[in-house]
């Protein structure tokens, strides 16, 4: 062993989500957005003293949280909030409902880019708001906002109020550039529309080159008409500890995210703040270490699915790759059948793709990719020659299970 990912723990020992999908199968878990190693070890020491102090009352926000973000967010992405533009929020799945809560009033609509982590999908019909989605252009695995369309639509489709952003985007692993958002910041201008960034993602680049620019730090204009969604649930592995915020630099935005959430929306938990302010003070060597690894699995799967012919996005952030496995039939239920649990792309808006959680010790993901390798090579012997199955129907089932 010769890192402290290489690590595998008995997850089932706590009922991890991820894990207990297949409990009793021999089926090796690659899909919800967690990872499989332990937290950074300031962020257990945190947590273990404050379970010494053994009492767990009604815990307000800790003194030192606010100074700690505000230094955070100036060091990473050299973004100046306001400290009272920060909205404390127990998870972000609620964030994006608020957002659309607050920024669409009845009869409006919601526009976001596919293929997407469901719940961007899913917020419009929760909060009985319309949606349009509106497919990213691909070149090969190479995604981009489809600029044209997305003007026709907003031409076309007045009552849309609120844009959803997912920067980086989950699940194409794509790092918008400075270039791409202002070119989208032209077009939100023009049509007057709020945005919620949702930026859970930005604290894992892969692409030593890449930087994570927040969207509302592009323009003063864009921060007046921005909530930006982030949170260490992605990056330290502490999603089981609800522990997010939003920034909202404009009061009157977040004066109607806080009523939507108001009596509904409990507070982070004591151990939530915790973990949370051990996360943005003490965790970054543990974080460029994750990274180093996470590179290094990323491009294990690349090289893995090249040599299956299965064509996969470059992975510029997240720990998720996107596979193209349309000439595989039922792909999602073929892998799972020779082992191997991916996410379907269906609720992402995008059948015949899976989404594969690379976030794991590097054992377990050669296992998996050998099982991979054994179930294309069943999926191409029963083939009959040269014959590809028909293209499916890109429908989207707004009623997906959590990914
Ligand atoms: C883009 C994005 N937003 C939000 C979430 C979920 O956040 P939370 O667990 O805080 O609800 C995820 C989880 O994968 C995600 O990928």
């Amino acid at each position: 062993m010769n890192s402290r990912f290489d690590q595998i723990h008995n997850h089932l020992a706590w009922h991890s989500t991820k894990w207990e999908r297949y409990r009793g199968s021999d089926v090796i878990p690659l899909w919800i957005a967690d990872m499989d190693f332990a937290v950074p070890p300031a962020i257990q020491d945190a947590l273990t003293a404050h379970v010494r102090h053994g009492v767990y009352g009604y815990t307000g926000v800790p003194r030192e949280l606010s100074p700690a973000l505000v230094a955070y967010l100036q060091r990473h992405y050299d973004w100046n909030i306001n400290p009272e533009s920060v909205v404390w929020l127990p998870g972000l799945v609620l964030g994006i409902n608020l957002a659309v809560r607050a920024a669409c009033a009845e009869g409006e609509a919601v526009v976001t880019f596919t293929p997407v982590y469901p719940p961007f999908l899913d917020a419009a019909k929760w909060q009985q708001r319309g949606l349009v989605a509106i497919p990213l252009a691909a070149d090969g695995m190479e995604y981009r906002i489809d600029f044209a369309a997305l003007e026709k639509v907003l031409e076309a489709t007045p009552n849309v109020r609120l844009l959803l952003l997912c920067h980086p985007h989950n699940p194409v692993g794509k790092v918008y550039s400075r270039m791409d958002l202002e070119d989208l910041a032209a077009v939100v201008l023009k049509h007057d529309l709020i945005v919620c960034s949702d930026e859970v993602h930005c604290d894992l680049m892969l692409d030593p080159v890449a930087k994570h620019i927040p969207f509302a730090q592009i323009h003063p204009d864009l921060a007046a008409r921005t909530i930006t969604l982030m949170g260490p649930g992605k990056t330290y592995n502490i999603a089981g500890l609800g522990a997010a915020f939003a920034v909202i630099e404009n009061p009157e935005l977040r004066r109607k995210f806080r009523l939507a959430m108001a009596h509904l929306v409990p507070d982070i938990t004591a151990f939530g703040y915790t973990a949370l302010l051990a996360a943005l003070t003490e965790a970054e060597p543990w974080r460029q270490e994750l990274l180093a690894y996470l590179r290094g699995n990323r491009d294990l799967v690349a090289a893995r699915m090249a040599a299956l012919q299965l064509p996969m996005t470059p992975v510029d952030a997240t720990y998720l790759a996107w596979i193209d496995a349309r000439r595989i039939p039922n792909a999602h239920a073929h892998f799972e059948q020779h082992g191997v649990g991916l996410s379907d792309g269906t609720p992402f808006g995008a059948p015949g793709f899976l989404r594969l959680n690379f976030g794991c010790p590097r054992a377990v993901l050669e296992r998996a990719l050998s099982r991979m390798t054994r179930a294309v090579g069943v999926a191409d012997a029963t083939r009959p020659n040269g014959v590809l199955p028909a293209p499916t129907d890109g429908t989207i089932h707004a009623d997906s299970p959590a990914v």
